[in-house]
């Protein structure tokens, strides 16, 4: 999947399907499903850290979970997420943090924000570094927004949003995530944009959907927002996995003839 394939599909029509991944294994797997876009989320800060927010993701993470999913891909298109802090401070530690991603194998990044952000986005672009956006509720603003609120709620936010999808499109971003936002302001968004946008709590109307991996697998249970919908029960069939594995070794059932060597 390359980015004008991406942003074909919104010409088309046909819906974007994008997923997070932070490892080679699961990579293999997102690929034999059918799935041909993978964001390296740093979400992994949650999920895989075992941390309450994003915020403390650092790029040497970042470029590690990309290494393995880059390693691994073969068709999919990879966006490597910026963490926090990697772009705020200057245009330069923006512009060299983007290029890092792409030298660990992603084709794209993507950074969180509007309007403060679209000097950043314009420069990389100008560069050859394509970049996605990422606006509503932008994790790595969790504080600023008093914890992880639904955003655009009220016609000045809603309108703000709209302007923000707008900016970022001028600036030269090639597809905008939208996160936790009404589902008619995210339709006012895809509407008013020819790039391609993805969803994640932001409704049906979006030109696709992003899931973090371990809540569709259900994987992650320490907090499911409303919008998660689990495609499956992994940690119930860990869970029972382990117990099993546990209780066979203490009862003398594991290992029996056929898993010994003589
Ligand atoms: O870090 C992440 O996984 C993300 C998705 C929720 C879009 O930004």
């Amino acid at each position: 999947m390359t980015i004008p394939e991406l942003q074909k599909c919104k010409r088309e029509k046909r819906k974007i399907i994008l997923v997070t991944a932070y490892d080679a294994l699961f990579t293999r797997i997102i690929e034999e499903a059918g799935i041909e876009a993978i964001l390296v989320g740093d979400s992994l800060g949650v999920v895989v850290q075992g941390k309450a927010n994003t915020l403390s993701v650092t790029m040497e993470d970042m470029l590690y979970h990309t290494k393995l999913v880059t390693g691994a891909a073969r068709r999919a298109l990879v966006i490597g997420d910026m963490p926090f802090m990697s772009y705020q401070a200057s245009q330069e530690d923006a512009l060299r943090n983007a290029g890092r991603f792409l030298q660990a194998g992603a084709a794209a990044v993507k950074l969180e924000g509007g309007a403060a952000v679209v000097d950043r986005v314009a420069a990389m672009t100008r560069v050859g570094i394509p970049v996605m956006g990422h606006l509503g509720m932008t994790p790595q603003s969790v504080h600023a927004f008093g914890g992880y609120k639904v955003q655009g709620k009220g016609k000045d936010r809603a309108q703000q949003l709209v302007a923000d999808a707008q900016a970022l499109e001028a600036a030269g971003a090639f597809a905008i995530v939208l996160e936790a936002i009404p589902a008619e302001v995210a339709k006012s968004m895809t509407d008013a944009v020819a790039i391609p946008t993805i969803g994640i709590g932001a409704g049906p109307y979006c030109d696709g959907q992003v899931l973090v991996l371990y809540d569709l697998l259900g994987l992650f249970d320490e907090f499911v927002p409303k919008f998660v919908k689990p495609y499956a029960h992994l940690k119930a069939d860990a869970l029972q996995a382990l117990r099993r594995y546990k209780e066979e070794v203490e009862g003398g059932k594991f290992p029996t003839d056929s898993e010994s060597y003589h």
